[in-house]
């Protein structure tokens, strides 16, 4: 089968490449958009991956080109219009599970950095500066951690915080019995937030999850707290945030994600005038730390993802029954 790769970068290229299994591989370094859907044409399937726009009208657009399937590169796929897809009888598969343990890693590794702040420390050792001002951190131990989302990654993430010795309490529509048993207490969110100096987001981002942190949960929250989001960056009202931050009311910092990334992550704009003031204003605190949406970004899980995508789409040609559908 040919397949447009939407958004793709050289790991993409060469991840799918080596567990190809005979299909017709298109990588393309242009964005799925309104504009790009052309470079679909005489294709039968597209790969997309979270920052691609796959709208009503891009849909439309890509079932007229005669795409008939869509296949995200991704566990997340909240910018896909699945009623459009429905619609126009293009099936949506995706990854539902690629290693956990990267995301979670990745949420532990900006804990661990915020707090004992070796990003600053290799730089200063670096420059002959050996001076410990104002690298001062805190125990994890006995800290208690809130975690919002207790699905496949916040699982992993409970484990890891439980590790260290810290109390987790969680929030979810549905509790994990699992974690219930290792003594994991879930709350309702306003009970939770109070209680935590550090918070983690790993829910998907839904109408009942964006800007689950707002003004009015900020204020919930202990004073100094360190906030934690790898899932969405619209689960965030990022100008509530930066507001607390400014009072400090927000201690710390750590985004995997951010709400108008699209514009920005998996770029290299070091020579451009960035435009969004958001995050030039974010990244301007000495206390914010900000990756560019890797969590995902392991050998395992690359390793998944691509072999995944590759059996829904054998899966799709063969007519079997699609395990990881959406729609
Ligand atoms: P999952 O589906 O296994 O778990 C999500 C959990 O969130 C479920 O337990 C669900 O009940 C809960 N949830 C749903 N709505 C909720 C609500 N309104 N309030 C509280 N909890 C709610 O998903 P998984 O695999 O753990 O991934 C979580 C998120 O992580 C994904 O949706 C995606 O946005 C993000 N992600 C980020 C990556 C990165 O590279 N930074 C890579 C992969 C995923």
């Amino acid at each position: 089968m040919k397949i447009a790769f939407f958004s793709t970068q050289s790991y993409d290229r060469e991840y799918f490449t080596r567990y190809n299994t005979g299909h017709e591989l298109l990588f393309l370094e242009a964005p799925l958009n309104e504009h790009t859907i052309t470079l679909a044409t005489g294709c039968k399937a597209v790969c997309a991956f979270v920052n691609d726009t796959l709208n009503a009208a891009v849909i439309k657009g890509l079932a007229e080109a005669g795409i008939r399937l869509i296949a995200m590169r991704s566990a997340g796929y909240n910018n896909v219009d699945l009623a459009a897809a429905a619609a126009h009888q293009i099936s949506v598969v995706r990854v539902p599970a690629y290693s956990p343990h990267a995301v979670a890693e990745h949420a532990v590794a900006l804990i661990c950095t915020l707090n004992r702040k070796t990003h600053k420390a290799y730089n200063r050792v670096r420059e002959g500066n050996f001076s410990l001002e104002k690298l001062t951190g805190f125990d994890l131990y006995g800290k208690t951690i809130g975690v919002i989302g207790t699905g496949k990654i916040g699982e992993v993430f409970c484990e890891i915080m439980k590790g260290f010795g810290c109390r987790v309490l969680a929030f979810d529509l549905v509790a994990n019995r699992t974690l219930e048993a290792k003594g994991i207490e879930y709350l309702p969110l306003v009970k939770l937030l109070p209680q935590c100096d550090i918070i983690s987001l790993h829910c998907p981002l839904t109408e009942q999850t964006r800007h689950i942190i707002n003004a009015d949960t900020i204020v919930m929250m202990k004073t100094g707290v360190m906030l934690i989001n790898t899932s969405r960056g619209a689960l965030i009202d990022t100008g509530a945030v930066i507001q607390a931050l400014k009072t400090g009311q927000i201690r710390y910092l750590g985004i995997d994600v951010y709400e108008q990334e699209e514009k920005l992550f998996f770029h290299n704009l070091s020579e451009e005038i960035i435009q969004d003031d958001d995050i030039m204003r974010l990244m301007s605190f000495p206390n914010v730390l900000v990756t560019s949406h890797q969590g995902f970004f392991t050998d395992e899980a690359l390793t998944q993802i691509a072999q995944t995508t590759l059996q829904n789409i054998n899966d799709f040609e063969a007519g079997k029954q699609l395990v990881n559908k959406v729609v």
